[in-house]
């Protein structure tokens, strides 16, 4: 293991930067679409950085750039949905990272969306979620973004993972291979 001592000064920053990307390359997480709605406009963006924060009460967080065309909508729009990818839904992760090959990025005519009116949802998606901001962070370039999570929906099909600069799927966590199925989801609306 090569271990890189990140400086407190910024004065070689480009050697840390790389330092702390190769590292973060080598953990696995899974992929997300965030999406928003409302009077300051309707986007979608990939995220891997959607966590869990509390059950009770239900909360998550997601870290969006601030140079991202998302994220002064969702802070405005006040509502935000996470959809979790399923592991056949790659090519809806490269449309919302802007790196479609088809060329269109960040638009809702990739993957089969539900709603368009309200917060945009993946009928298939391994799981969903939507939530009022309750406190937006900023840290570095980014913003933390809180919500309080009003809808939960669990779907069928193993969720896509992204490590390594690469899109896959855990085939050792018991669950059936790469699945292409659109089976029902349970949802429960959150009290
Ligand atoms: C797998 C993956 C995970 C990503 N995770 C995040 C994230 O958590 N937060 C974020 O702001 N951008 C994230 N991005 C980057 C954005 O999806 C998007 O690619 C970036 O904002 C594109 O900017 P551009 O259109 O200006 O090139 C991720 C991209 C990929 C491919």
């Amino acid at each position: 293991m090569h271990i890189h001592t990140l400086r407190e000064t910024r004065a070689t920053p480009e050697a840390d930067i790389r330092a702390f990307t190769e590292a973060m390359s080598r953990t696995a997480a899974g992929v997300c679409i965030v999406t928003t709605n409302g009077p300051h406009g309707r986007f979608g963006l990939t995220v891997s950085s959607m966590t869990s924060v509390s059950a009770e009460p239900p909360m998550l967080l997601v870290c969006v750039n601030r140079s991202s065309v998302a994220h002064d909508a969702i802070r405005e729009n006040g509502r935000f949905a996470i959809n979790a990818l399923a592991a056949h839904q790659q090519q809806i992760a490269s449309t919302f990272a802007g790196r479609s090959p088809s060329g269109r990025h960040y638009e809702f005519n990739s993957g089969d969306w539900a709603a368009l009116s309200g917060l945009p949802r993946l009928l298939d998606a391994s799981a969903f979620f939507d939530c009022k901001l309750l406190s937006a962070l900023e840290s570095g370039s980014h913003t933390i973004f809180v919500g309080s999570v009003e809808t939960a929906s669990a779907g069928d099909d193993p969720a896509l993972l992204y490590s390594e600069r690469n899109y896959g799927y855990a085939a050792r966590l018991g669950r059936k291979a790469c699945p292409t199925g659109t089976d029902s989801v349970l949802e429960r609306t959150l009290q």
